[in-house]
């Protein structure tokens, strides 16, 4: 009885893929090619991306360090509940602050594995490609405290994986996650 428990406990393992980086970098894109994948494999798949979640849980933060450590650590405390029970869960948030994004490690890493993967462009080709025309905008000064632009982004020093954005496509980088998770068994 106890053994069966187990059991079950095993083959729904919950994990966090934590997709950092600066806006435009492609952390929602990759997570969007990576789900599908997860899904096919037979996972159940959550999605916590930051510009949905400040529709709902984080509606009404604004973009100053605080509000976004506040954003960051609902992020993380909601994914840690998720990962608890069972959820292959993607998230895909800026999560500019290096100690915010370990205090979401702990909250998650309670409850299962945390995988940190670093999105990374550099500020200038993700301005070059700005789909959503916003460092025009960070640039001409009508966005304060835009991430890479007038504000800080702190890349993590030990990420469990790092995708170059700029020198690989959007399915290479996917396919480099699915890889790290098969690697670590997780999947
Ligand atoms: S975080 O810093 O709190 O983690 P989050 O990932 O939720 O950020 O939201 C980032 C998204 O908000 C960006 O992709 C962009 O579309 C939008 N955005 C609006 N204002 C800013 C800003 N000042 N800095 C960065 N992103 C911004």
């Amino acid at each position: 009885m106890r053994l069966a428990h187990v059991d079950e406990r095993l083959s729904l393992s919950g994990f966090t893929l934590w997709f950092t980086g600066l806006s435009g970098a492609g952390k929602t894109t990759i997570a969007e090619l990576v789900g599908p994948e997860l899904e096919r494999r037979g996972g159940p798949v959550e999605y916590l991306d930051g510009d949905v979640v400040r529709t709902h849980l984080s509606k009404g933060l604004s973009f100053s360090k605080e509000d976004r450590d506040t954003n960051v650590e609902r992020i993380g405390w909601v994914a840690s509940k998720f990962t608890r029970h069972g959820a292959w869960t993607l998230v895909s948030a800026i999560s500019p602050y290096a100690a915010t994004r370990q205090k979401a490690r702990e909250m998650v890493e309670a409850e299962g594995p945390f995988i940190e993967v670093h999105v990374n462009a550099s500020a200038d080709a993700c301005a070059d490609r700005d789909v959503k025309g916003l460092y025009k905008k960070a640039l001409a000064g009508e966005i304060p405290e835009f991430t890479g632009v007038s504000d800080p982004y702190e890349a993590p020093e030990n990420p469990e994986l790092v995708l170059s954005t700029e020198d690989e496509s959007a399915e290479a980088s996917a396919q480099r996650v699915i890889a790290e998770l098969e690697a670590r068994s997780l999947i």
